[in-house]
């Protein structure tokens, strides 16, 4: 496999992201007096029918998707995205959906994959400092509560954030930037409701007269499935699903494949590339994005306790062994 990156641009985000890691261990104490700062009324908790707590900070004491917050932690996330807008092209995106549509890294089962992540952890999201294991059974399960009968969700968002796994060196070892963080389109105009927007002036597909109006080289109504997202986890997650011939709905693989899409799903941009499928499966992704977001919390899951109920769902809707 031949992936090509500017190293130079790897070595100053490793140094950077090494620096971040050093400084949050300073910051802890001022994330928390800050947390008062941001949040001068008492805390409100999200209360849901069945009970699901929806606390208002994150485990950092900031509010949830805080990326302008001061802090050491959001430096570091700002300079990923800096990095995430400058690099992920058009032409990088159709390379990399190439390279692992091969499906050749690995063969595993899910439940492999699930402990495989645990040595994952993800450095574009504010509000995340644990194990992905935990996020994955602390969101599958809030939504279990929630939604009983829908054993497809609680799977889903069990496996939806297994394509992490692209950070590992087995897996081509990728950089942060073509992993995680929110995704958005290309090959049309960047939307201004893009996280940190600025920073596209320095990509490249920005000098392409094509990609920048508002449809570039879309159709209105095209369907999501014929638009190039940017590359990370969302996507490759879905390429293995669909490869292996998942018996997931397609609400189950349109979450896995857009829940990082924030620009649709929480600003409502880009709705006019959307066809009618994906407007019935935006619906579930709504409900699924409160989930994957607010259970990122301190709440303990008790792995081994709740392992034979989603072994039980694996074996219902993928084959025992997949190729990654
Ligand atoms: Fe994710
Ligand atoms: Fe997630």
């Amino acid at each position: 496999m031949t992936i090509l990156f500017d190293h130079n641009v790897q070595d100053i985000e490793e140094d950077e992201t090494k620096k971040t890691k050093q400084n949050d261990v300073d910051a802890v104490t001022d994330l928390v007096l800050e947390a008062g700062f941001l949040h001068p009324d008492p805390p409100q908790l999200q209360i849901s029918s069945s009970g699901f707590i929806a606390p208002v900070v994150n485990a950092f004491g900031h509010a949830f998707r805080a990326y302008d917050a001061q802090g050491q932690r959001q430096k570091g996330v700002e300079n990923f995205y800096r990095l995430n807008h400058i690099h992920q092209t058009f032409d990088f995106v159709k390379r990399m959906r190439e390279e692992y549509s091969k499906l050749d890294k690995m063969e595993m089962s899910i439940w492999e994959c699930c402990e495989l992540l645990n040595e994952v952890v993800d450095e574009s999201d504010p509000d995340l400092d644990e194990p992905q294991i935990e996020h994955l059974l602390q969101t599958a399960e809030a939504i279990r509560k929630d939604y009983p009968d829908e054993d497809w969700l609680h799977l889903t968002a069990l496996i939806h954030d297994l394509g992490k796994v692209l950070l590992l060196p087995k897996f081509g070892g990728l950089p942060q930037w073509a992993v995680v963080g929110d995704t958005h389109p290309l090959g049309c105009a960047f939307d201004e409701s893009i996280v940190h927007h600025k920073y596209f002036i320095d990509n490249p597909d920005c000098q392409n007269p094509a990609y920048n109006t508002k449809n570039g080289v879309y159709e209105e109504g095209c369907g999501l499935d014929n638009v190039t997202i940017s590359w990370g986890h969302d996507d490759y997650m879905y390429l293995v699903a669909k490869e292996n011939k998942t018996k997931l709905p397609s609400s189950g693989l349109f979450i896995i494949r857009y829940h990082s899409f924030y620009p649709l799903h929480r600003c409502g941009a880009y709705t006019h590339l959307m066809n009618d499928e994906d407007k019935a499966n935006l619906k579930w992704l709504h409900i699924f994005n409160k989930y994957d977001l607010y259970s990122k919390s301190k709440v303990r899951v008790d792995v081994e306790k709740v392992k034979p109920y989603y072994l039980t769902l694996i074996k219902k809707y993928f084959p025992e062994k997949l190729r990654w």
